[in-house]
């Protein structure tokens, strides 16, 4: 089968480079010629663990090419799946869906032969109708499907979710696109993944209400968190013990500063528009947005009220990137904590493994080579992203490279009795904080 992936950014490029592990003919399609040059020459523009290993083994067996040139690749495609971005739209938070309707009009100018298009981008329900009007009205005689095909896959884990996903929805009424979809997804069919075929509203809405669904797993247990730090108790046990109720699952359980990234802020905030639009108000949803919104501006003031005056204060954040394993900063917790500290005066010193380069474009900080480095005369240490490097820092020489040694852990990686056995005043999520025992 012979695929077109139009964009190549975290979703398309995973998408495509895994198709053509299945053994699909993929032609990977960008307009940002940049990126395609980059991808030619073996780089990879982007960080996520195992990609670039895929990439390579394909592009050598002859499966996995890439081009800016959209038209030679769609006329030569059995699907063309649309995987561009689809940010929240400036000022109302409805999806931006210029890019999809673009790839849509340029899409229908090459059709050549049976396609199915297929949309793999996070879109509105009925968008998938809208991109075949736009196709039909450009080619009236054309023979095509339109399909939506959400992606559920997660940056940082993305190969393997893509290889072994929970599920794969299709939605689609057509017969014709129903098989090209089968064999497109046969690996995977073949170890019985289970494939749902639904109609294209039902599948569009499955993607966002299961990102709602995490979002607001996450926003129930910060508050939960907060209602622990004025009871003394204890959240990670709390995430415990509700997590092993099989009925709830220990999974997006774990309190922290906020949830952020590519994904959950613009899909909460469009599945609200779409609610409001047809008039059937979510009203948890609502109330998601706007306590994750309202928890990420509470953070410096959390941090702040552990450290008194931050006028001068040295500030070591460790941790730029929403979450580990990727070095997408978009709407990262880190975007809204650190300009407010900054803003309370404090001298912020940065480190994150994979996410500095983004992060220099957007960040008014001192950018550290290590976190060694970033911790040196420090006066606190703030945990913003839960890396591994950070789960085994030698706390002995943090503490001998600090100028006092206080931990804020906004990940809750280590524990109030490690930290005050360790000689660290430490402040952690929804856990009682605790002083240096020595
Ligand atoms: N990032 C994730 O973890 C994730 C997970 C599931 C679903 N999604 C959804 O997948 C979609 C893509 O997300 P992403 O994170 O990969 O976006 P991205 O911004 O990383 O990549 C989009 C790419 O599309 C390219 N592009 C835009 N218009 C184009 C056109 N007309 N022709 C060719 N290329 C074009 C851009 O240059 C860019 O490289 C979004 O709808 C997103 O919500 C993302």
């Amino acid at each position: 089968m012979r695929i077109a992936m139009i964009g190549t950014g975290y979703v398309g490029l995973v998408s495509g480079a895994c198709l053509s592990e299945f053994g699909h003919d993929v032609i990977c399609v960008d307009k940002d010629s940049t990126k395609i040059a980059a991808l030619k020459s073996g780089k990879i523009p982007i960080f996520e663990p195992g990609l670039e290993d895929v990439i390579a083994t394909n592009v050598k067996a002859g499966r996995l090419s890439f081009t800016d040139e959209l038209s030679s690749a769609v006329k030569q495609a059995d699907a063309v799946f649309i995987a561009v971005g689809t940010p929240s739209r400036r000022g109302d938070g409805h999806a931006d869906l210029s890019y999809v309707f673009a790839a849509a009009e340029e899409i229908a100018e090459n059709l050549d032969g049976y396609t199915v298009i297929v949309t793999k981008s996070t879109v509105p329900v009925g968008t998938s109708r809208k991109v075949e009007e736009i196709v039909r009205k450009a080619r009236p005689h054309a023979q095509f499907d339109v399909a939506s095909n959400p992606e559920f896959l997660r940056e940082g884990s993305a190969i393997e979710d893509f290889r072994r996903p929970d599920r794969v929805v299709v939605g689609t009424e057509s017969d014709g696109a129903r098989a090209v979809m089968k064999e497109v997804y046969r690996p995977l069919y073949l170890n019985e993944t289970p494939l749902l075929f639904t109609s294209r509203e039902t599948s569009e809405l499955i993607k966002y209400a299961a990102n709602a669904f995490l979002a607001t797993k996450i926003t129930f247990i910060n508050e939960m968190a907060d209602i622990c730090e004025k009871v003394n108790a204890d959240v990670q046990d709390v995430a415990r013990g509700m997590g092993l109720d099989g009925r709830i699952g220990g999974k997006f359980l774990h309190a922290g500063p906020g949830f952020g990234g590519s994904c959950f802020p613009k899909d909460t905030l469009a599945l609200l528009k779409t609610s409001q639009q047809v008039h059937a108000p979510t009203r948890i949803v609502d109330a998601v947005v706007q306590v994750n919104e309202a928890r990420k501006a509470h953070m410096a003031e959390k941090i702040a009220a552990a450290l008194g005056d931050m006028n001068d204060k040295c500030i070591a954040v460790l941790g730029l990137t929403f979450k580990p394993n990727t070095d997408d900063m978009r709407d990262a917790p880190s975007l809204s904590i650190i300009p407010a500290l900054r803003k309370k005066g404090a001298i912020v010193r940065a480190y994150d493994p994979e996410g500095m380069q983004e992060a220099r474009k957007l960040l008014d900080v001192q950018f550290s080579k290590s976190a060694y480095e970033a911790l040196g005369g420090a006066d606190a240490v703030v945990i913003l992203t839960e890396w591994n490097e950070f789960r085994a820092l030698d706390l002995k020489r943090v503490k001998a490279l600090m100028k006092s040694p206080v931990m804020i852990d906004l990940r809750n990686i280590y524990g109030p009795a490690q930290m005050a056995e360790a000689g660290f005043r430490y402040v952690s999520i929804g856990r009682a904080p605790t002083e240096p025992r020595r």
